[in-house]
């Protein structure tokens, strides 16, 4: 599975799950999947805490629920240390490894990993080199379209030099590193990356609906659409941007009933997976994005704000229900 276009006529749409942390668990890739979404990426992971074997570092490799193929973000900045890492996943199956070029917070950025490494282009060479002779697994890169500002002839010209280094895809966020998750993505970035290299190119950024990824696609003409933001409380966009790509009309939206049935259905999941009082935590962000439509939902954010258990998480929804019959 080396070859990364052999992952890409596996799957049935060219929409992918973005790598979120906090937020791109065992249970939302497959809520995502279920939905549509052809690749699902983990949260970015520690090579170096892969490498020392920590246990929470490695709670995050928990593949429970996954169906569709698995991106493993890694983030790091030592070649060997991230070979390494690499070489521990050699025995799950269907899943590629993606590095992190383009987490923009400061404590990754000062330690030289994540958007650091645009800055470092001979590291990140080195890094992706290293990476691909310790695998099996296709290599990616995820980066973004500069660092103090978007720059597509740099952008294009680091896209080039990881594909000779031995990528197999790249992916790219069309913002700078300064500009966070803030401004419009610059899509002429992926544009100019798909024209210039032969391996397929990922697009990023502002993809908030089936529309704009459809858009994305005839605009950038790129393999796939990574999709962040507009999942989170919303995996139905998978659906709805299959069904455009297939020639479909769009579904409806979900009704508020498939809403309150999927929060709690997460929550089970949640729960199952991680044990209660972890899993519950974990699920009040995602209980308040999925409400975030219905009607009577933002009297009870409150509540599911501070759910302990999921006895309460159920008592809320019940409610939201409630809400609902008496309308
Ligand atoms: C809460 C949050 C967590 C993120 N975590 C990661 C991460 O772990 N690795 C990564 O490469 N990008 C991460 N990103 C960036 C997204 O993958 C994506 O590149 C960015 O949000 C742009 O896509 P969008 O406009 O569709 O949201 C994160 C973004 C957000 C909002």
């Amino acid at each position: 599975m080396k070859d990364f276009r052999k992952l890409i006529e596996s799957v049935d749409a060219p929409f992918v799950l973005a790598p979120l942390a906090g937020v791109t668990d065992s249970v939302f890739r497959y809520i995502c999947a279920r939905q549509g979404a052809g690749i699902c990426y983990t949260e970015m992971i520690s090579a170096k805490g892969l490498h020392y074997g920590s246990a929470n570092t490695e709670d995050l490799l928990d593949m429970w629920k996954d169906k569709a193929p698995v991106g493993i973000q890694l983030f790091g900045s030592e070649p060997d240390i991230m070979a390494e890492a690499a070489d521990k996943l050699e025995d799950l199956p269907n899943v590629l490894i993606d590095i992190n070029m383009g987490c923009p917070v400061p404590k990754i950025v000062r330690n030289g990993e994540g958007s650091a490494l645009l800055l470092q282009p001979e590291l990140a060479s080195r890094i992706v080199m290293k990476l691909s002779e310790a695998t099996r697994k296709p290599v990616s890169v995820k980066m973004r379209a500069g660092f103090s500002e978007v720059d597509i002839d740099s952008t294009v010209e680091f896209a080039k030099l990881m594909e000779q280094s031995g990528a197999s895809a790249i992916t790219v966020h069309a913002r700078s590193r300064e500009q966070y998750y803030s401004g419009t993505a610059d899509w002429e970035a992926i544009r100019a990356v798909k024209r210039a290299l032969k391996i397929p190119v990922i697009g990023n950024g502002d993809v908030f609906s089936a529309e704009d990824a459809m858009r994305m696609l005839e605009f950038t003409g790129c393999d796939l659409v990574m999709i962040a933001r507009g999942a989170m409380g919303n995996p139905w966009i998978f659906r709805e941007a299959h069904a455009l790509y297939k020639g479909l009309s769009k579904p409806e939206r979900p009704s508020a009933e498939e809403v309150i049935a999927l929060i709690e259905e997460h929550a089970r999941m949640q729960v199952e997976e991680k044990g209660e009082k972890r899993g519950i935590l974990q699920m009040r962000k995602h209980a308040s994005w999925y409400s975030k439509g219905i009607k009577g939902a933002s009297a009870l954010r409150r509540r599911i704000n501070s759910a302990e258990s999921l006895a309460e998480l159920m008592e809320t929804t019940g409610e939201l229900q409630k809400l609902r019959q008496s309308e």
